[in-house]
């Protein structure tokens, strides 16, 4: 490469010279992508950016988080900023959570084959594969504990051979044990009598009535990691 501040990637096919030492993330917007979806907090926790790659002479796909991956010489990557996997029905309040009810609504639970390939793909190195097994014992305690730091990126449901929706049934395994185990906190016992108590109708009303320039000023004034302005903005990634 000519310039050596600037190495080169694929996205969706198609080849870019793009700075070394940023993220995927940084480098697809360089190369002129504007996201509408597949981006959001910018810094690992909200999970929208899944993005699988492919380097150029080896066999392996790598699922990783576009905004915490920095990019590397002859990446060919893709976004895949939502995984298809509806989530069960259920109102909260009328489940048992001494039943098995995270086999009930999720019994595909029960094919797990303990490959351990959810484990390998979660960025945020959760045990996935445990907290799958602790659902179908029904220890909903265990399932909240392992799972507590899942973002919902989809990753290790798009990778696993028992199409296994880990994290939704991590998140109903945390509301469950929340129910069933856990003491209300005081201060959301507070902050809920605040808000029915009508403490913020007056910001809220001030928000919905504010003009669009308004808003925008205030949108730019919010405390937030600066952005990167592309500088090309020809594409738009709207998947
Ligand atoms: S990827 Fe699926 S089948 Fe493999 S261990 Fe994880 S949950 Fe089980
Ligand atoms: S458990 Fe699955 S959905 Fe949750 S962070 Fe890990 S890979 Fe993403
Ligand atoms: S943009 Fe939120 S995790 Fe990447």
């Amino acid at each position: 490469m000519a310039d050596e501040k600037l190495t080169q990637i694929y996205i969706m096919g198609k080849a870019y010279d793009v700075p070394v030492g940023v993220t995927i993330m940084d480098a697809m917007e360089y190369a002129g992508y504007r996201f509408i979806r597949g981006a959001g907090c910018r810094s690992g926790f909200c999970g929208a950016c899944g993005t699988v790659y492919r380097k150029a002479g080896e066999y392996r796909l790598e699922f990783v988080l576009a905004c915490q991956e920095m990019v590397e010489e002859g990446m060919h990557l893709t976004q895949l900023p939502f995984t298809p996997a509806p989530r069960s029905d259920y109102t909260l309040a009328e489940l048992d959570p001494s039943e098995n009810v995270l086999l009930q609504h999720y019994p595909e639970i029960a094919r797990c084959v303990s490959c351990n390939t959810c484990t390998k793909a979660c960025p945020q190195e959760i045990e996935v594969m445990d907290y799958i097994q602790a659902a179908l014992r029904g220890d909903v305690a265990k399932v909240a504990e392992l799972s507590f730091d899942c973002i919902a990126c989809g990753l290790c449901a798009m990778r696993c051979p028992a199409d296994i929706k880990h994290y939704h049934v991590g998140q109903m395994g945390r509301r469950l044990h929340g129910v069933a185990d856990l003491a209300t906190p005081e201060h959301l016992t507070a902050r809920i009598a605040q808000l029915d108590g009508g403490a913020f109708d007056g910001e809220m009303e001030t928000l919905a009535s504010a003009s669009l320039a308004d808003l925008k000023a205030k949108y730019a004034e919010r405390v937030i990691e600066k952005v990167q302005e592309p500088e090309v903005a020809t594409e738009e990634v709207a998947t």
